[in-house]
């Protein structure tokens, strides 16, 4: 069983990619507006009879039906409004995530987290820090959208597929991202071999770029590609897949780094994140990932103390 938490645009999408893909034979959907994940779990189960899918979907405003989750997908909180501050954003969402970190504790004690709520890495500190579960069970999805973001644009370039490209980018998921295009490869050869400089630069500023472009286009940030994201995740729990992907996680040690979450390559599988990979960076990789990692510390300091411990 898995369970959703927070049905909005990344929420439902999350649910329909999951049922197409048949992660689970049941789905549950939660949120608090009344009524709203009731009406998405109709109209996901009728899309479900019209394709021919097995699966029960289930939509309420009670967090005890996430009871029995195998995994809690949580894609609640508020988006970025003119005039809010990113602290404010921070405070809004760390309230919430906290919140649900205290229904998940009660009744899916056993669960793996995985989730997209942004400011994404000091959302998933918040999580960690609520829930008290080892860290291998309380992952950041962006990682996969923004090391994808990379190799689609790359794919574009090289006229290669996307799937054929080993995409790096680490640090924070934000503007402050920082993709390494020498550890990103196609059939085993670096990203800076197979394009001129301007080109690499130019990708890895689209990629940095993505997501703004989105919210500036259509007035209103990504939603398929997270709900695509954070499902290739879950069927990488479900299935013990043990397959490596780019997550954030609370960090103790790796990198040198303690108390901090950042996006960095692990393998995923039962366990949630059953390895941290420690990617061999080079000194000016290294000060880029550090300056990246700088910004979420800034983020996660200026978090509510209550929010910290
Ligand atoms: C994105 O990068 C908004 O975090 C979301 O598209």
């Amino acid at each position: 069983m898995i369970s959703i938490v927070g049905t909005g645009r990344v929420g439902t999408a999350t649910a329909l990619i999951a049922l197409l893909r048949g992660l689970d034979n049941k789905i549950v959907l939660v949120d608090v507006v009344p009524g709203l994940a009731q009406g998405e779990a109709l109209d996901l189960g009728h899309a479900a009879a019209i394709l021919g899918i097995d699966a029960e979907i289930v939509g309420t405003e009670d967090f005890s039906a996430i009871k029995g989750s195998d995994i809690v997908l949580v894609t609640a909180g508020k988006p970025r409004k003119p005039g809010m501050t990113r602290e404010q954003l921070l405070a809004d969402n760390a309230a919430i995530v906290a919140d649900i970190a205290s229904k998940i504790k009660q009744y899916a004690p056993d669960s793996v987290v995985i989730m997209t709520t942004n400011p994404l890495d000091a959302m998933v500190y918040v999580m960690y820090k609520k829930l008290g579960f080892p860290r291998e069970r309380v992952i950041g999805f962006s990682g996969v959208l923004d090391s994808a973001r990379l190799a689609y644009y790359t794919s574009q370039k090289l006229k290669v597929s996307a799937s054929s490209i080993n995409p790096v980018v680490i640090g924070m998921h934000g503007e402050a991202m920082f993709p390494v295009p020498r550890l990103s490869t196609v059939a085993g050869v670096p990203l800076t071999q197979l394009m001129s400089k301007s080109d690499v630069e130019a990708v890895v500023k689209e990629t940095v770029q993505a997501g703004a472009v989105i919210t500036k286009l259509r007035g209103y940030s990504s939603n398929y590609a997270p709900g695509a994201g954070v499902v290739l995740m879950a069927e990488a729990v479900k299935r013990d897949a043990k397959k490596t992907f780019i997550a954030s996680i609370y960090l103790d040690g790796e990198y040198g780094l303690r108390d901090v979450v950042v996006e960095i390559p692990v393998i995923i599988g039962r366990g949630g994140v059953e390895k941290v990979i420690e990617l061999p960076l080079n000194e000016e990789e290294k000060q880029g990932f550090i300056k990246s990692v700088d910004a979420v510390k800034a983020l996660i300091d200026a978090l509510p103390e209550e929010y910290k411990k």
